[in-house]
């Protein structure tokens, strides 16, 4: 894992936007895998401000959201298929017919979730994906004790995650209790994968992610079985990390490498 510390949230932002608009810039139909939440606003609004800067075209690009919410539809302000639209898909001007989303159709749920992994895998795989954490450690709706080997299904949210949820919605009896998401396995056939967190509040995870053994008990810590994962912490989300000081030690070396080799 490549981990970076930045000083704050909003450099967060830019560095996860500078790693999309590259792998855009390199290949303009590139398949992007996203997240919603609070952390990727950030990103996301990055990514629009680039658009209007005229310095990327985001409409070849096929998109895959991590999960969705069961019992929302498509115009709930809270479903994830909102969001995407609202933060990210119509000012960026993507094509709204290449992003996808797990379908959350009860009756069809089982096959669906098989469609899902075949379109992904249809669309040769995805190029670059986008997570946040859960302060339980939580990847998609991959919650605790969930298969490493595990492929989108249906999910039940734990009681944290709906409580962490419930700031989006009136109150915590609105936050659906089941999900659609894709697996560890599916996350983990990503060909790069970028990990963001901020705050405080994500400090443990982290720390168990990056410094702990592989556990289904922390979902995010597969991730270490993956060759390019690269994980952008802020400060406070970096602050239980015992190798901080080394982590920051490799990364001047890398971007010292980076610099000094980067095709013009
Ligand atoms: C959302 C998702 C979740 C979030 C996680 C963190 O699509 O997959 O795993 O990334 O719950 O959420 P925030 O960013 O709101 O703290």
């Amino acid at each position: 894992m490549r981990i970076v510390i930045l000083e704050s949230s909003q450099v967060v932002a830019q560095r996860s936007a500078e790693i999309i608009l590259d792998q855009v810039d390199r290949s303009p139909e590139s398949t992007l895998g996203l997240a919603t939440g609070g952390t990727p606003l950030g990103t996301y609004s990055e990514l629009v401000r680039a658009v209007e800067q005229d310095r990327i075209d985001f409409s070849g690009c096929t998109t895959f959201n991590l999960d969705e919410y069961v019992g929302l539809d498509a115009e709930h302000p809270q479903s994830y298929r909102y969001f995407m639209r609202k933060h990210l898909f119509e000012p960026a001007g993507f094509d709204l017919d290449h992003c996808h989303f797990p379908s959350v159709d009860f009756e069809d749920i089982l096959a669906s979730c098989d469609d899902y992994e075949a379109l992904i895998e249809d669309h040769g795989g995805i190029d670059l994906q986008l997570l946040g954490i859960g302060t339980d450690g939580h990847i998609a709706f991959n919650e605790q004790g969930s298969s490493l080997a595990s492929r989108t299904r249906i999910k039940a949210l734990t009681a944290q995650t709906r409580k962490d949820n419930a700031r989006f919605f009136d109150s915590i009896d609105q936050v659906p209790e089941l999900a659609v998401t894709m697996g560890i396995a599916t996350i983990l056939d990503a060909q790069k994968i970028v990990l963001m967190a901020t705050g405080l509040g994500k400090a443990e995870a982290i720390r168990a992610t990056v410094e702990g053994p592989v556990s289904a008990s922390i979902p995010a810590s597969a991730l270490q079985l993956h060759p390019k994962v690269t994980v952008l912490l802020d400060e406070q989300a970096a602050s239980l990390l015992e190798r901080a000081d080394y982590y920051r030690d490799v990364e001047l070396i890398q971007r010292r490498l980076e610099t000094s080799v980067a095709p013009k």
